[in-house]
Parts: structure tokens; sequence; C-alpha cells
């Protein structure tokens, strides 16, 4: 939830409104109605599923409490489309979402338009007041979420088809680029400031800011790539249990884990939004799990930065060059220092309030903080995350053996070595 607003006018929200809820539909053009039902695993919802769920968001806690004349599109929606806000009421199990062949895409469609003109009606209304913008400006964050969601599931549900199609076929090959060898920036200890600065809209998850002790460190100057990651495989990564977490080794001798979720054996191959593509051994890792991260990192002879390194050295860096609007769904090998946009990072601290942490009160307060217990943080965002969702603060997290989300690492060593 928006802890801070930037002051905008609804006129300029109305505008926003319109570009985000386009930009979704974009983001499907190429699909086809048999394309949006499926759900491959519990943690994949069916694109048809993200459609509805960030139309109910807008409908359940923008427009009933604030547009005096609204009439839901159909009262079922609120338990089909409610995704985890048990204070708003029950909800359809999440594993069974793939289930829901009705309603139909093109009645999801039309619940989209209903809602859009209920928003824009209200936009246009004295009831648009400082809280409704607001709420409405989290609304549209949220809906940013569920793009970067929709393109992160719809990827598992192509991958899991045998003749492997393509998302996009505008997806770009990247190509192959110089990237500097490994190295590391050496940073010096002290009290730091962390979190959320400046005017713009933040989740409360980014709030307060507040001080943190830095021990020296030195921070890795770029992404671990593709070529490397491969040298981890090919020197026994995955069969050595001295790597790995105890949880970890578990985990991969359970579910067979040899590579990154979408390469091929060959370790030549790999999965993309653009259907199966070469490695490129310059382009960040993607795709791995926290254990997998943290077990190169041990094989590397380095650890995982904190969330806290991370951001410290994240806030000399410049934000530009994320990629979603242009179609470039992959990330690639020529982005500097690689901060921001490439693929999530892994870092090796739980995710936790911060101290004073304020989740809003009602439903919404589950928005983030409910959350917080038996995940690690991730940072920087991904090649898939909206650009303006992309600073230094931006916090995400995920259960260390999630995959299937665009999620690499970088390394870090104390001062003193490894
Ligand atoms: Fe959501």
């Amino acid at each position: 939830m928006a802890t801070r607003m930037a002051d905008i006018s609804a006129a300029t929200l109305s505008t926003r409104y319109r570009e985000t809820r386009e930009q979704t539909l974009k983001l499907i053009a190429g699909l086809q109605p048999e394309d949006t039902v499926i759900q491959t695993m519990p943690d994949v919802s069916p694109t048809k599923w993200h459609l509805a769920h960030v139309t109910w968001f807008f409908e359940r806690f923008v427009l009933e409490p604030n547009h005096a004349t609204y009439s839901r599109f159909d009262d079922q929606y609120h338990y089909l489309f409610n995704s985890y806000y048990y204070s708003a009421g029950d909800m359809h199990a999440r594993p069974k979402r793939g289930l829901l062949s009705r309603p139909t895409l093109a009645r999801i469609l039309d619940y989209r338009s209903h809602v859009d003109t209920a928003m824009q009606h209200l936009l246009q209304t004295d009831a648009a007041d400082e809280h409704v913008l607001g709420l409405v400006t989290l609304g549209l964050n949220h809906e940013q979420q569920h793009q970067e969601l929709l393109l992160t599931d719809i990827k598992h549900v192509f991958s899991c088809n045998p003749i492997r199609p393509p998302v996009s076929r505008t997806l770009q090959s990247p190509g192959t680029t110089a990237i500097e060898p490994y190295d590391y920036t050496a940073v010096a200890g002290g009290i730091v400031s962390i979190g959320a600065c400046g005017d713009g809209f933040v989740f409360d998850n980014e709030t307060p800011r507040h001080e943190a002790l830095l021990h020296d460190h030195r921070i890795g100057n770029r992404l671990v790539s593709n070529g490397e990651y491969r040298d981890f495989i090919e020197d026994g990564g995955y069969t050595k249990a001295g790597f790995w977490l105890s949880d970890g080794w578990a985990i991969i001798e359970e579910r067979d884990w040899r590579r990154p979720l979408y390469w091929d054996e060959t370790l030549e191959s790999e999965f993309t939004l653009g259907g199966n593509r070469p490695i490129d051994p310059n382009a960040p890792v993607c795709h791995v799990s926290y254990y997998e991260a943290d077990a190169y990192a041990r094989w590397a002879g380095a650890r995982l930065p904190t969330e806290f390194e991370w951001e410290i050295a994240a806030r000399s860096q410049s934000t530009a060059g994320n990629f979603l609007e242009s179609n470039y769904w992959h990330p690639v090998a020529s982005r500097g220092k690689q901060f921001f946009g490439d693929v999530w990072e892994w870092t090796s601290s739980s995710y936790a309030p911060y101290p004073g942490f304020q989740p809003l009160a009602g439903s919404l307060g589950e928005y983030n903080g409910k959350f917080m217990c038996n995940q690690m943080t991730v940072r920087g965002g991904s090649c898939v995350t909206a650009a303006s969702h992309i600073r230094a603060s931006y916090r995400s997290f995920f259960h260390p053996d999630a995959r299937w989300q665009f999620l690499g690492f970088r390394l870090a060593k104390d001062s003193h070595g490894s």
C-alpha cells in the first residue's frame, strides 16, 4: 500500500489509469483464449485470472466504498477473484484457479470494461479526493505488479508445452556482448540509511527509512553470468553436498534439479518468452532458486549480499534501461553493472519488516506485511518489471525454492576474504 503519494491530479490519474489498463491488454495480444486458462502449478495463475483479479481489486477497494451508484458486474466474482484478502471475504483456492473455464475470457474482458467505465466516472466526480486518488494509485501499481506476474506465469505455462511456443514473436535475440571479468568494489562499513526516500509512490514494505549497520565488505561488479554458472554445473556443483544448505540439498535431490529451470540438458539452450534460444554465456543466469545462488556463491568462495549492502551499492547506479514497454523480455548481457531491470537478485536477507513498519489499516494491510516470514528478500527488479517500479528501495520476496520468477544473483565478500 502507498504510504506516501506524489501530488497528482484526478485528470493525470485518469490518463495513467487508461494507459496502465491498455498496457495489460497489449501483453496478451499474442495469446489465444486457450492459453489464458492454464495453471501449471500453484504459484502460477492463469492469464485470465490475472486480468480479472486486478479488476476485482479496483471494484472491491476503490469503487464499492467510494462510487455512490456503482453496481457489481457479477456477485460471484468476489469469491473467484479475491487473491488472499481474508478480511474481504472467502476466496477460491489458489491451486484451483486453472479449473475456471468459466467465466470465459470474453466475459472477463467485459468485466474489465465495466469497471473501467465506472473508474473513469469516479475520477471525474467530487468523490475523487486524496484518499481515493491514493487507492487508485495503489491499484495501478498493483496491476503493474500483475503485468510482471502475467508474463512470468505465461512463460511457465508455455514452457510446459512440448512444442515450446513463443509468447512473443517480436522478442529480439540480443546476441552476445562482452562483459567485464568478475570483480568486487570495496565498501567501507558504517551506519547507512535504508528504505524509501523521495516523493514518488512506494509500497509500505519499503518504509520506514531507517538506519542499518554495514560492515566493511566487497560487492560484485555485475550479475553472475550463464557461462560462469555453467562452470559451476560442469564442476559438479549439483553433486557436492558441501556447497549446499541442508534444505537446498534436500530439495535438489528430491526434485532432481541439475540446472536452471529453463535450461535444457545440453546446457546450450533455454526457453525464453521468445521460444527456445541458445544460451548467451555472458547474459545473467536466470531462474535459479535461493539455494542454487547460495551454493554457487559458496563454490566461488563468496556469499550473497545482504539487502542493505545491495541497496547502498545500487543507489549510485542509474535505473535506466528497463525493457518491458519495448517488448524486450529476456535478461541480456550488455547492461553495465546490472543493478536494475535484468533479474531480481537474491539477497541473504530474510524478508522482514523494517523497524517501525506499519501496515495500513483494513484489508489492504494484507498486501505485504503478512508475508514477512520464511521468505528471502530480492532486489533490483527484472526485465519484465514495470519501469516505474525500478528503484533502489523496491523489495520483493520469494520462498527460497522459487525459480519460476526472473531470479538471479550477484556475489559479495567480507573485506578480509570470503
Ligand atoms: Fe494481487
